[in-house]
């Protein structure tokens, strides 16, 4: 099988090519624009037939010469930061909207077998003190990424209507775990502990999350990529919903600090303040379960960033942009 992974330098995309890497049967090409949160070190060391291509999305030319030959495509790649999005839309709707579109067009034209397309529960707006998300849940977003992401669904939900491209939409919960970049909660909080600094938590730390190690996250995409059927809604989540005050509670509690570090700041506007999914057709339709349970996922997440310091010290210093361009002979 030869997949199109977009976004595959990101955080959960390099994860999955990481995992898919290790399987015989299986040949993948990269196209990723390397934006400020796609980063080649993500992908060192993945063995197998593997190749990575510099490319945007939105760029027709690029996405078919990528996509030639491919059986699968699985898309990862977007702008992702809620915070960013808050303070400029623009790129949010250019890569997740007209990304996807361009994409969608490429896989009708190259007639690929599957589309798998990575979505996120924030597409559901925000629950109350009880509920869940389930795939038949309204789509009410409530931020400029998330109103991005739920525009991206009911195109590729669109484009299986009319032209019966065999698209899958998968709608995952917080993913967490190794080459997260350090400006989403739990990397941010343990670098800041590390160094001793504040750990910013926003409002009064009440809004819910339903955590899911990103091993997990890739495991469900792997049995939707093979099993998943065209046309359907899968959601993905790890039933580990954790205040995120408990979160940064629980990662000073690993690493052996007191909460003094703890500050609350102003809130997110229009900040969602409870996500929990109910991830039960995954587990009834495609035999999927997570292996991961908070405690050692978040145990070892830590441990993991204690030991890359390298890793997150040259992305936060812009280091990591010098380094491409000397060993890749790239511009960033
Ligand atoms: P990320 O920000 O870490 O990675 C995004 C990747 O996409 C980067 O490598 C970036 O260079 C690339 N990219 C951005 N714009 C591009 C463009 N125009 N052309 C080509 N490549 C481009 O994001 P992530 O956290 O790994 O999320 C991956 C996907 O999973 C996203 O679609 C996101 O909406 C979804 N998702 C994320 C989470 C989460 O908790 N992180 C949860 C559910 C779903
Ligand atoms: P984030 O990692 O940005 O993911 P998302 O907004 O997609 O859920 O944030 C997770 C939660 O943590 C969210 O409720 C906002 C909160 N948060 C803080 O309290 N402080 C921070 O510094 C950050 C980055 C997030």
């Amino acid at each position: 099988m030869r997949i199109l992974v977009t976004g595959g330098a990101g955080f959960i995309g390099s994860n999955f090519v990481r995992r898919m890497a290790t399987r015989p049967d299986v040949d993948m090409v990269t196209l990723d624009a390397l934006t400020y949160a796609g980063n080649l070190d993500n992908l060192e060391g993945v063995a197998g037939r593997h190749t990575f291509v510099r490319g945007d999305i939105c760029d027709a030319d690029a996405v078919t010469k990528a996509m030639d030959g491919a059986d699968a495509v699985v898309h990862f790649a977007a702008e992702s930061h809620v915070d960013r999005s808050i303070a400029t839309s623009a790129p949010f709707i250019r890569t997740n909207i007209e990304g996807t579109r361009v994409l969608l067009e490429a896989a009708r034209e190259c007639r690929v077998r599957k589309f798998v397309h990575v979505s996120t529960d924030e597409v559901y707006g925000s629950l109350g003190a009880t509920g869940y998300f389930t795939e038949e849940s309204c789509l009410a977003p409530n931020s400029p990424y998330s109103a991005s992401k739920a525009g991206s669904d009911l195109l590729a939900r669109a484009y299986c209507e009319t032209y019966d491209l065999p698209v899958v939409i998968t709608r995952c919960s917080n993913n967490y775990g190794p080459y997260q970049f350090p400006e989403k909660l739990i990397p941010l909080m343990v670098i800041h502990a590390l160094e001793g600094r504040e750990l910013p938590v926003y409002g009064d730390g009440g809004n819910v999350r339903d955590w899911l190690h990103v091993a997990d996250h890739c495991s469900a995409l792997e049995a939707v990529l093979h099993a998943g059927v065209a046309g359907e809604v899968y959601n993905i989540g790890g039933r580990n919903e954790r205040t995120n005050l408990e979160i940064v509670k629980m990662i000073l509690y690993i690493m052996g600090r007191d909460e003094s570090l703890i500050t609350f700041v102003k809130d997110r506007p229009g900040h969602d303040r409870r996500y929990a999914i109910d991830a039960s057709k995954m587990e009834r339709e495609l035999g999927w379960t997570p292996a991961y349970d908070l405690e050692r996922g978040l145990t070892e997440t830590v441990a993991w960033y204690v030991a890359h310091r390298e890793w997150w010290e040259s992305i936060l210093s812009g280091a990591y942009r010098e380094y491409y361009e000397r060993q890749y002979g790239v511009e960033l």
